[in-house]
C-alpha cells in the first residue's frame, strides 16, 4: 500500500499513466501529480484519482523543455510539502507522427522529440526530483517506463534506441540513489493495470533474461548488492503473474516492461 505518499506520474492525462496514478490513489497515497502536456486529459485524470481517494493535482508540463520540468517538480513540492514515488511514465513513438520511420528516412525533428521525451525527460525528470526522494522518509522510488522495444529490435530506431537507453540510466541512476538503503522501512507495492495491457515493472527488465544464465553462486552475489538482490526477487514475482510495480524497500530505480501482446524469451 502506498499510504500518505506522494506520487508523480508523467504522462498521465491517459493510458497507461492515468491507470497507474488511479491505482496509485486507490492503494492509499495522500496525494497524486498528474503531469501532462495535455491539460483536458490531465484535468480528467486528476478528477478520476480525487474520486479514487487521494488529492489529485494536474500539473501542465512538456517534457520537452527543462525549465517547465523543474517548474512542475517545485509546483509538486509547493502543494504537496514532498515527494515519495516518481513515475516517468510519458513516451511516445515515431509512428505516431509519420508513417517514414526507417532509419535513413527518419527527420532530426522526429528523432529529437522522441528522444527528448523517451529519454532525455526521464534524466531530467529524475534529477530535478531527486532532492525532494533522497528526504523522503517513505520509501522513495523511481519508477521508469521501459519497453519490449529496449530489449529487441523493431523498426522503430529512435523508440527502439530511447528504452534501450531508459534501461541503461535506469541501472545507473540506482546506483547513485543507493545511500537510501539505510532510511527505508518496509516493502510496500503498487499495482497497475490497462485493459489487455499487461504491464509489470522490475527494477531491470533483462534480469529475467540475465538470471537464466546465472550460476547460484553468481545469483547469491548479486542478491548482496544494494538493487539487485530486490531486483532479483521483482523479477520473481513478476514471472509468476504477480504485481506490474514493485516498490520494495530498497531504493528504488525501476524499468517497466510492457509486454501488451509482446513477448522477451517467451516470458509474458
Ligand atoms: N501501450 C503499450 O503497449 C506500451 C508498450 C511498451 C511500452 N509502453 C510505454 O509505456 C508508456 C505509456 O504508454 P501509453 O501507451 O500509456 O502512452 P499514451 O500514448 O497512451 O500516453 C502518453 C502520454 O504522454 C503524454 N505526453 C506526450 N508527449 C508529452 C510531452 N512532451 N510532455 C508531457 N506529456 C507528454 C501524452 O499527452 C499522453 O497523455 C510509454 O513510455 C510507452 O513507451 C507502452
Amino acid at each position: 500500500m502506498l499510504a500518505d505518499r506522494i506520487g508523480l506520474v508523467t504522462g498521465a492525462g491517459q493510458g497507461i499513466g492515468r491507470a497507474i496514478a488511479v491505482e496509485m490513489a486507490r492503494q492509499g497515497a495522500r496525494g497524486v501529480a498528474v503531469l501532462d502536456i495535455d491539460a483536458e486529459g490531465g484535468q480528467a485524470t486528476a478528477a478520476l484519482v480525487r474520486e479514487a481517494g487521494a488529492d489529485g493535482v494536474f500539473v501542465p508540463c512538456d517534457l520537452r523543455d527543462g525549465a517547465q520540468i523543474t517548474a512542475a517538480v517545485q509546483a509538486v513540492a509547493e502543494r504537496f510539502g514532498g515527494l515519495d514515488v516518481l513515475v516517468n511514465n510519458a513516451g511516445v513513438i515515431e509512428s505516431m507522427m509519420t508513417g517514414h520511420c526507417a532509419f535513413d528516412e527518419l527527420t532530426e525533428e522526429i528523432w529529437d522529440a522522441v528522444y527528448e521525451i523517451n529519454l532525455k525527460a526521464v534524466w531530467r525528470m529524475t534529477k530535478a526530483a531527486a532532492p525532494l526522494l533522497r528526504s523522503s522518509p517513505r520509501t522513495p522510488a523511481v519508477l521508469n517506463a521501459g519497453s519490449t522495444a529496449g530489449l529487441v529490435g523493431y523498426a522503430h530506431p529512435v523508440y527502439c534506441a530511447s528504452k534501450g537507453g531508459v534501461i541503461q540510466l535506469t541501472k545507473a541512476m540506482a546506483i547513485d540513489l543507493r545511500d537510501q538503503i539505510e532510511q527505508i522501512g518496509a516493502s510496500e507495492r503498487i499495482a497497475a493495470r490497462e485493459n489487455q495491457l499487461r504491464p509489470w515493472l522490475t527494477k531491470f527488465p533483462n534480469l529475467a533474461q540475465e538470471r537464466n544464465s546465472l550460476t547460484e553462486a553468481e545469483l547469491k552475489w548479486i542478491r548482496g548488492r544494494h538493487c539487485f538482490g530486490a531486483a532479483v526477487a521483482a523479477s520473481q514475482r513478476a514471472r509468476s503473474g504477480g504485481f506490474p510495480v514493485n516498490v520494495d524497500r530498497r531504493p528504488s530505480v525501476i524499468s517497466r516492461r510492457v509486454a501488451g501482446g509482446g513477448t522477451v524469451n517467451g516470458e509474458r
